[in-house]
């Protein structure tokens, strides 16, 4: 494995410091008064101004969405992890404007185990599902979280499409490699291309959501356009962006931050308050837009969907 000298693992509780300054400056921005409340410094800052008009129509509303308060677009489409695109949170949205190159199709391939592989254009790959509109809670892994709602559809129903056979006891999925598009993949901070995977009944859940948008608009390059992968419950980083290979395999996948750090990042990665990174804990969060921190929910607040699946494990040994 190759090691640099600050590791790309080594990041997170320096970035949660920059956001907490990030934050106070917008929140004094923000005051026009010199005397700030409690209840004013706990309220998120969203400026629907800055929300482009939606460009998805008739999508469906679902049940399965948190009623907390979004995060505002803007924190959403500038705040971002995409080490394709730099290691901070900035670059991003300002390395990504043209991403994808609209002029090259984008391809997702389907293979492995399953009786139905196939390549697809992105539109034929998603043309036979129903999009909706999913409010969920993201939760990072350095101690931040938001309230997004994506647009998409359940990873179930394209697996179910591709007809997994016995042997598929993993999903494996793989980002686009293309340095020229992508000018963080010519710096090795990770062993591109990023790589990430679910057991087949993490990825059949009903919870499991293939992004193409958020806030009703198609997705911007800074948050995995085309199309990403969305897992509420686990921390951010499973959340693979901008996908071109799904792979039904019978071994566990080594995902990219795996192989960066393997006493810090494993497989599992669910959202546990009672498990620390092995650096800091990872009992409470600042959800961006809020001044004060709060306490960290065991799944992300998804247990009654998702704790069946990890029943009798040791969730400290499977972290
Ligand atoms: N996918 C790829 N290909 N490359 C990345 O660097 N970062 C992950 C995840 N998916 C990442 C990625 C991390 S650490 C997080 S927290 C989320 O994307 C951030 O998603 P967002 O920027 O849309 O909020």
């Amino acid at each position: 494995m190759w090691i640099h000298k600050k590791r790309a693992s080594d990041i997170p509780e320096s970035e949660v410091t920059d956001h907490k300054t990030y934050l106070n400056r917008r929140q004094f921005l923000n005051s026009s008064a010199a005397i700030v409340t409690a209840s004013m410094l706990q309220s998120s800052i969203v400026d629907a101004a800055e929300t482009p008009k939606p460009t998805f129509d008739k999508l469906l509303k679902s049940d399965f969405s948190t009623e907390d308060k979004l995060t505002s677009y803007e924190s959403v489409t500038t705040y971002n992890n995409f080490y394709e695109f730099g290691t901070d949170k900035a670059s991003p949205a300002i390395l990504a404007t043209k991403f994808p190159d609209k002029s090259k199709p984008w391809r997702v391939t389907i293979e492995g185990e399953c009786d139905k592989p196939g390549e697809y254009d992105y539109d034929d790959l998603i043309r036979p599902f129903t999009l909706e509109e999913r409010i969920y809670r993201f939760r990072c892994v350095e101690g931040w979280s938001m309230v997004i709602p994506w647009v998409g559809f359940p990873l179930a129903d394209l697996i179910k499409r591709a007809q997994p056979n016995s042997r598929a006891k993993y999903v494996q999925f793989t980002t686009l490699y293309d340095p020229e598009q992508m000018p963080g993949q010519s710096r090795k901070v990770l062993d591109w291309p990023y790589v990430e995977g679910l057991r087949i009944d993490e990825a059949m859940n009903p919870l499991t959501l293939l992004s193409v948008g958020l806030y009703g608009n198609e997705l911007l390059g800074q948050n995995g356009a085309p199309i990403r992968l969305v897992v509420p419950w686990k921390y951010g980083f499973k959340s693979i962006k901008s996908i071109v290979n799904i792979r039904f395999v019978e071994e566990m996948p080594n995902s990219a931050w795996m192989k960066a750090g393997p006493r810090e990042y494993g497989f599992y990665s669910n959202v546990n308050p009672d498990v620390a990174h092995p650096r800091w804990s990872q009992s409470r969060e600042r959800r961006i837009g809020e001044f004060l921190k709060r306490k960290t929910e065991m799944f992300n607040g998804y247990q009654e969907e998702v704790a069946g699946l990890y029943t009798g494990m040791d969730l400290k040994k499977n972290f």
